[in-house]
Order: structure tokens, then C-alpha cells, then sequence
């Protein structure tokens, strides 16, 4: 083990080199413009896996190409057999006049580098690569066998993975699946998150008029359609925060007296967390914490609101229609299908008759809760331990990461999320980055993590 940790050691600049080259590709999978890029960014990542000593494949799909890059040409029988998650596509980077410098010409400053995708996620699964170069590159025996899996569909909600998973099941069926794709509160704070949220995603129109009409000589005879609809997304919460669709919280699983101690040990602190996000004050679910109501909580957001004109100046119109983006995150055992069906009718019974509701359902994911006293998961946490050097936190964590459950569904195995990136990581926003200690650490912990989990 010593030989793998000096070769990331004296590795560390070359790693860092190999990054900005990965997070120089546009791969956003949004932008259909791009499509290119991210064939380019897969072809990139594949020669990449090949030259560090992989059995590399590039899958194509109907959508963009997946990589499966394997430590073994074939597997032994009773071997434990790992798979190792991460996509290469990012989350478009628009508005592009908020970052200090452009999105894919990555730049270091202090400890940090900063460019699209850099932390989410083409930095955390690089960093797992790396750790398994170290042992090829050695000649240290592996104590088990590896799949990396890289897809280019994540942020796009995993369009063919699944379909892959079924197609790809006998060779991919595995122990427990590795994902660093969350995040840590701190260096100080190296954490395994075993619980994520789910997400039920809809679009709501409200139908007015057959046309835009001038405000002053028809306003005061019809309904306004945008009026209309903030009245009704009004009604969505109550006075202490809940959401107000009757039965949206029938299936939740109430936090246990044990996990709310463990919540509350987490490092936060409210004055600090406040001006990090710009508020004055906080808000939500009255009963609970800002921790457990962010991780633990179900909720109810707008997304986007969309209606008559956005123009220079003024325009004197009624619209002729309203629209809203929502997204509601769930907790066990909450499920999208459901939650969808009693939105609809919930949003139905307070559309007023004067205008027309259309509800259009999205995306959907699965809350994800495990063990985290498995003896996968303790593995997990010696490894994060030895890598950091401190005490590992246990996380639930608001986001999602749908795709986790058709892991479980199809491969019948568990994740272990190992998140790499930091609070103020800027996942998704302007200035993204990835810290270079949390990168040097990731590459440490995966290294000893094999170890660990071959032993589990
Ligand atoms: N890596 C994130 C999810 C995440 C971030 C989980 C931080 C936990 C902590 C992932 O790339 C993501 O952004 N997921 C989307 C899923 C959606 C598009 C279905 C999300 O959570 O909004
Ligand atoms: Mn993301």
C-alpha cells in the first residue's frame, strides 16, 4: 500500500494537468449544440481508462455513449466485484457573465480548480481513476475486481442508463456500487451519505384567454391568468410551512429521536449558513431544524414562474396564460407516482373555473435510505478516516441522485456515497470548483477503500 500512496503523492501535478484536460470539454448534456463535446469528452475519458491500464469500453447508446472500463479480462469466481459510478457530462453554464473566468478553460487559484464540471463530477470520479492507476501502475494487487462505469446522461436524468443496466446485468451484477457525488460539510468533516432525497418534477399552465387583450379595456371582466396562478401555488404551503396537498405526507417515515441527535451533531452554524446563502432570515417546516428540514423533509418548490410580458418597459396586456415549473423532494416512503397523482388533483380542485389547468408531469426519483452500520458502510468509514485523517459524519443529503434505486432494482446492490465536494463547491452555479485537497483525499481514500471493502 505504501508504493500506491507515493505514487499519488508524486503524482499529484500531473493529476491536476489530467483534470483541466477532462473539464476543458463542454460536455453539457442539455444543449443538444454539444453533442460533439460530449462525444469528444467520452472518447476523452475512454483513451483515458486505456491508458492507465483499464479494459476499456465505449458503449454507444441512443443518447450519449457510456464508458465500462474493468481492472479484470475476466472474472474470478468469489472475487468481490465493485462498480464505480460518475458521469462526464455537466450542467449548463449559463449565465456565462457571472463567472470570473470562462466555464471550460480551467483556472487554479489557491487550492482550488475552478471550471464547469469540475467538482460535479468529472473531478470525483477522476480521483477514484486515479487511485486505481496507483495500483496498476505499481504492480499492487487490486484484493478485487472494479467496473468503472462513466455515463453522459446525468444531468439529464439518466435517459438510457437504466435500459443499459438491464442490458449490461450479468456482467455488471456487483457487491455494493461506489459514488462520489455528494458532498462533505468539510475537510474536518469526511462523511458517507446514506440517505438521499427523491424528486417528483410537474409544469403547471393555466389557460386564460384565447389571446393577450389590453389590460384597460377588458381587466376588471375576466380573470388574469398570472394572478390567478400565484393565488393557486399560494395555497401550496400553510402557515407553518407544510405543503397542503392532502396525503402528501401520509407515507413519510418520521425521523427516529437517534437520527435527530445525529442530525443535530453536524457541524452548522445558523449565522454562518445565512449569510453564505444571502438571507436574512430562514424559513420552512415549522417543528424542525434547518439541517433536518434541507436532508430529511419532503418540500415543495417553484422552479420557474412564466407569464405575459418580460420585455423593456411596460406592457399593458392581460396574459393569455400563466405557467410554473415545480419540484417537489421526497423521503421515504414517499414515491414520484403517487406524490404526482395527489398534486394533480390537490392543483384540479383549486383551479378556479375561469381559467384552464394543464398539468404536465416530469422526471421522477426515488427517496434512497441504507444502513449505515452495514459492514460495507464501516468499511466506507475506515476508509474515509485513514484518507482525511478525522472522524467521518454520517449525511442525509437533500439532493438526488435518482438512478441509485434502479441500481438496487436491477443490480440488487447498494450504494456507498462517498461525496467529495465541498459547501461552497458551486455545483450547478456560476464559478463551480473543485478543491485540489479534496481531490488529492479522494484519490487517498479510494486507494485505501478497496482495501477496506475486500476485507468487509
Ligand atoms: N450530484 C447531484 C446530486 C446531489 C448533490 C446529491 C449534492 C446530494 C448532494 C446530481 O448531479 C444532481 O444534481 N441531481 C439532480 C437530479 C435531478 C436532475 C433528477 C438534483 O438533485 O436536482
Ligand atoms: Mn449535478
Amino acid at each position: 500500500m505504501q508504493e500506491v500512496l507515493n505514487f499519488l503523492k508524486m503524482n499529484q501535478p500531473r493529476f491536476v494537468t489530467e483534470l483541466c484536460e477532462y473539464v476543458r470539454y463542454p460536455s453539457v448534456s442539455a444543449q443538444p449544440h454539444h453533442k460533439q463535446d460530449l462525444a469528444a469528452c467520452a472518447g476523452w475519458i475512454h483513451r483515458h481508462c486505456q491508458a492507465i491500464g483499464l479494459n476499456s469500453r465505449l458503449c454507444p447508446t441512443k443518447g450519449n455513449p457510456i464508458i465500462l472500463a474493468r481492472t479484470f479480462r475476466k472474472r474470478v469466481r468469489g472475487r468481490p466485484h465493485f462498480l464505480v459510478y460518475g458521469h462526464y457530462d455537466v450542467q449548463p453554464a449559463e449565465p456565462f457573465d457571472l463567472w470570473k473566468s470562462p466555464p471550460f478553460k480551467p483556472r487554479i487559484e489557491g487550492r482550488s480548480l475552478f471550471g464547469r464540471g469540475a467538482c460535479d463530477n468529472k473531478g470525483q470520479h477522476l480521483a477514484h481513476l486515479k487511485a486505481v492507476e496507483a495500483y496498476l501502475k505499481t504492480g499492487t494487487e487490486l484484493p478485487c475486481d472494479l467496473t468503472f462505469l462513466i455515463e453522459g446522461e446525468e444531468e439529464v436524468g439518466c435517459i438510457h442508463l437504466a435500459a443499459f443496466l438491464k442490458a449490461y446485468r450479468a456482467e455488471l451484477g456487483c457487491d455494493a456500487i461506489v459514488i462520489s457525488d455528494t458532498g462533505i460539510p468539510s475537510l474536518k468533516h469526511p462523511a458517507l451519505t446514506y440517505g438521499l432525497r427523491g424528486i417528483a418534477a410537474l409544469e403547471i399552465k393555466l389557460q386564460g384567454p384565447s389571446r393577450d387583450l389590453h389590460s384597460g379595456i377588458y381587466g376588471g371582466s375576466l380573470e388574469n391568468p398570472a394572478l390567478a396562478l400565484c393565488q393557486l401555488l399560494a395555497k401550496l404551503r400553510d402557515k407553518q410551512g407544510r405543503v397542503t396537498i392532502p396525503g402528501f405526507y401520509d407515507d413519510v417515515v418520521p425521523l427516529t429521536a437517534y437520527e435527530r441527535k445525529q442530525l443535530a451533531r453536524l457541524p452548522y452554524n445558523e449565522k454562518e449558513y445565512r449569510k453564505f446563502l444571502g438571507v436574512r432570515e430562514l424559513s420552512g417546516e415549522r417543528g424542525f431544524t434547518a439541517v433536518e428540514r434541507r436532508s430529511a423533509r419532503p418540500t415543495l418548490e417553484i422552479n420557474g414562474l412564466t407569464s405575459g410580458y418580460q420585455g423593456a418597459g411596460s406592457k399593458t396586456i392581460i396574459p393569455a396564460w400563466a405557467s410554473a415549473k415545480i419540484t417537489m423532494r421526497l423521503v421515504p416512503d414517499q414515491t414520484p407516482v403517487r406524490i404526482f397523482k395527489l398534486a394533480e388533483r390537490h392543483l384540479q380542485y383549486l383551479c378556479p373555473r375561469t381559467v384552464r389547468l394543464e398539468v404536465e408531469p416530469g422526471h421522477g426519483g426515488d427517496p434512497y435510505l441504507v444502513s449505515p452500520s452495514s459492514p460495507k458502510a464501516q468499511a466506507a468509514l475506515r476508509a474515509l478516516r485513514r484518507a482525511f485523517g478525522y472522524e467521518p459524519v454520517l449525511l442525509r443529503e437533500g439532493g438526488s441522485i435518482p438512478i441509485v434505486t434502479d441500481f438496487k432494482k436491477i443490480l440488487g446492490a447498494d450504494a456507498l456515497l462517498l461525496g467529495l465536494a465541498l459547501p461552497d463547491d458551486n455545483p450547478h452555479s456560476p464559478n463551480e470548483k473543485f478543491s485540489l485537497d479534496c481531490f488529492e483525499k479522494g484519490m487517498v481514500m479510494g486507494a485505501w477503500l478497496w482495501q477496506e471493502l475486500a476485507k468487509a
